[in-house]
C-alpha cells in the first residue's frame, strides 16, 4: 500500500484553527479503491440543471434582455455563461417545475410584443414571455448544454406538444418550421430530452397514476421529433413524470401502465432539509443540531433510489428505462424579506457536502440514474449561482459541481471503507463518504467528503490495479459551520489546491471538518 502526506497548511486546517484537533489521535479511515473492477458508465446527464421560470431564476439571473447596461449577449448575462461553461453543464430542463404545466409556448415565440400572462405558481407575478423557445435554445448554445423541454400536460393537449416540437425540429417548409425561420433559426433545434409532464400527481393535474399513465401513452403518441439528425443514439429521450419522494405505487403503476411504449425515462422528485412540510431550516446562521438534521435527510436519497429501482427491475430488468431525479436538493426557509414565492435561500457549505453526498449517491446507482437535475441552476433553493442586478456570486454547491467535472461520463470505481459514525443533537451519520471513479482521461478520481463538521479525517488510501505516485485536486472548505459566500465576500468558501507525493509508501489525507475533496491519483 502507497502512502503520502499532505501538509495542514495545504489543507486549510492551520487557517482555519483546526491544526490542534487535526493533531489529536483520530482513527484513520482504511479506503481501498479497486480499479480492476470497474462498474457502470456514470452519465454526464446527472450533473444536469433545473431553470424553471420561477422568481429570479430566468429574469435576472439569466435574462437581462438586450438593451440592458448588465454586459449580455442577446439579452443572456455574459458572466452567467462563462460560470455555467467552467461547470459543463450538460442539460437544462426548462421551463419547469409547475410553471411547465400552465405554459404555452407560442406566447414565447415571435419578434413582436409577446403576451404578457401570470405566473400563477411562484408569486403571482407577470410573466413577460420575454424568454421563449427560442432564448432558451439560444442560452444552450451559449453554455454548450443539451434541451431538456418540460412539456404542459396538466392544462394543454398532446397537439400542443407536437406543434412544440414541430416548431423545433422540423426542417420542412411547415408553417410552425417557417415561424421558427422567421424568427431566426433556419435550421431545427435539438430536443435531446422531453419530459411528459411534471408532478402529475401535484402541481401537474392532481392526477392518479393510472390516468397519468394514459395520458403519458396519448402524449408520447403524438410527440414526434422531426430533426433529421435525431436519429439512433441522438433520439430524443422521452421521460414520464414520476413519483414524489416515496410514493412507490406511482413508480410500479407508470411502469406497469407504459411497458412497451416509448418510455426512456421515469423521474423522481426528492427535496431534503426537511422531515415534514413546509421547509423550516434557515439556509445560514443554523448551529450543528439544525447541520447534522439535513444531511440526514439528503441522505435518504439512497434508500429512494434502491426501493424505485427494485420496482423499475421487475418491469425493465435489461435497465433500458433511466430513474431521472430531474428534482432534488436542499429545499430551505427563504430568507427574510424575499417574496417567499421566489424560493430564494442562500447556500452554505453544508449544501456543498449535501451536494457531494447526493452525488455521489447517483454514481453508486449509476446503472439506472442516468441523469438528474438539480433545483435550481440560479436564485432559486439550492443554486449554483446567486445574483443581484450586476452582481453575481458563486456558490459553494457551484465549487462542488466543478470539482466533478472529470466525474462526467466517467466509470464507476468500486470502494469500500468504514469511517465509523458522527453523532449529535440525537441524529447519527456516517463519519465520511467516499466514491471513485475513472474518469475519460484516464485518471482515477476520489472524492471524499468529511460529513463529522468538528473533527478532521484522516484516510489511508489503497488503490488495487494502480501504481499511483502522487495524488492531487481540490478541497472545499469553510470557516464556519454555515460558511457561506455574498456578494461582498465571495471567496470564503471556494475550493483549495490539495496534493501529495509518495511518502513511506503510504498516501495519507488529512482533511478538514465538514469538507468535500476531489483528488486524482497520478
Ligand atoms: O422547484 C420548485 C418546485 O418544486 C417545482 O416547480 C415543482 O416541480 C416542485 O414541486
Amino acid at each position: 500500500m502507497r502512502h503520502y502526506a499532505v501538509s495542514l497548511t495545504a489543507l486549510g486546517l492551520v487557517a482555519f484553527g483546526w491544526a490542534a484537533m487535526a493533531n489529536a489521535a483520530t482513527p484513520v479511515t482504511q479506503v481501498t479503491v479497486d480499479t480492476t473492477k470497474p462498474g457502470a458508465p456514470i452519465s454526464r446527464q446527472i450533473f444536469g440543471q433545473f431553470a424553471e421560470h420561477l422568481g429570479t431564476g430566468v429574469y435576472g439571473g439569466i435574462w437581462v434582455g438586450k438593451d440592458s447596461p448588465i454586459p449580455n449577449t442577446r439579452g443572456i448575462r455574459n458572466d452567467v455563461v462563462a460560470a455555467l461553461k467552467a461547470i459543463k453543464v450538460p442539460n437544462v430542463r426548462w421551463p419547469g417545475g409547475c410553471f411547465a404545466d400552465e405554459y404555452h409556448w407560442e406566447k414565447g415565440i415571435g419578434k413582436g410584443p409577446r403576451p404578457v400572462t401570470l405566473n400563477s405558481n411562484w408569486g403571482g407575478v407577470i410573466e413577460p414571455n420575454t424568454f421563449g423557445t427560442d432564448e432558451y435554445m439560444d442560452f444552450l448554445s451559449q453554455i454548450g448544454a443539451a434541451s431538456y423541454v418540460s412539456a404542459n400536460v396538466g392544462s394543454s393537449t398532446p397537439r400542443e406538444t407536437a406543434e412544440w416540437l414541430e416548431y423545433m425540429t422540423s426542417e420542412k417548409e411547415t408553417s410552425l418550421a417557417m415561424a421558427r425561420r422567421e424568427n431566426g433559426h433556419p435550421a431545427p433545434y435539438a430536443v435531446n430530452f422531453l419530459g411528459i409532464g411534471n408532478e402529475s400527481w401535484g402541481c401537474g393535474g392532481n392526477m392518479t397514476p393510472e390516468h397519468y399513465a394514459d395520458e403519458y401513452r396519448a402524449f408520447s403518441t403524438y410527440a414526434k421529433n422531426y430533426n433529421p439528425e435525431q436519429t439512433g443514439d441522438k433520439r430524443m429521450m422521452k421521460i414520464a413524470s414520476g413519483a414524489n419522494v416515496d410514493d412507490y405505487n406511482w413508480t410500479e403503476t407508470v411502469m406497469k401502465d407504459t411497458q412497451g411504449k416509448e418510455i426512456d425515462g421515469l423521474s423522481l422528485h426528492f427535496y431534503s432539509g426537511f422531515e415534514n412540510w413546509p421547509p423550516y431550516q434557515p439556509a445560514s446562521g443554523f448551529d450543528e443540531t439544525e447541520y447534522a438534521k439535513v444531511i440526514k435527510t439528503a441522505l435518504r436519497m439512497d434508500e429512494l433510489v434502491t426501493k424505485h429501482s427494485a420496482i423499475m427491475d421487475k418491469y425493465d430488468p435489461q435497465k433500458k428505462v433511466a430513474l431521472v431525479v430531474d428534482e432534488w436538493g436542499a429545499w430551505l426557509k427563504n430568507e427574510p424579506g424575499t417574496n417567499p414565492g421566489f424560493l430564494f435561500q442562500q447556500n452554505s457549505q453544508r449544501d456543498a457536502v449535501l451536494a457531494a453526498v447526493t452525488i455521489n449517491i447517483f454514481t453508486r446507482h449509476a446503472d439506472r440514474v442516468r441523469m438528474a437535475n438539480i433545483a435550481q441552476m440560479i436564485n432559486v433553493l439550492q443554486a449554483m449561482i446567486l445574483t443581484d442586478g450586476d452582481k453575481m456570486v458563486l456558490t459553494p454547491t457551484y465549487h462542488v459541481f466543478k470539482m466533478y467535472v472529470p466525474w462526467q461520463d466517467a466509470t464507476f470505481l468500486p470502494v469500500t471503507y468504514d469511517a465509523g459514525t458522527y453523532s449529535h443533537g440525537g441524529v447519527t451519520l456516517p463519519r465520511a463518504d467516499i466514491a471513485a471513479a475513472k474518469a475519460k482521461d484516464g485518471k482515477v478520481y476520489v472524492s471524499i467528503t468529511n460529513i463529522d463538521p468538528t473533527q478532521p479525517l484522516e484516510v489511508d488510501l489503497d488503490a488495487l490495479g494502480l501504481k499511483a505516485k502522487s495524488a492531487s485536486g481540490q478541497t472545499l472548505t469553510a470557516p464556519k459551520i454555515d460558511s457561506i459566500n455574498t456578494f461582498d465576500k465571495p471567496n470564503t468558501v471556494v475550493p483549495k489546491a490539495i496534493s501529495a507525493t509518495a511518502e513511506g509508501g503510504k498516501l495519507v489525507l488529512k482533511l478538514a471538518p465538514e469538507s468535500v475533496t476531489v483528488v486524482s491519483l497520478d
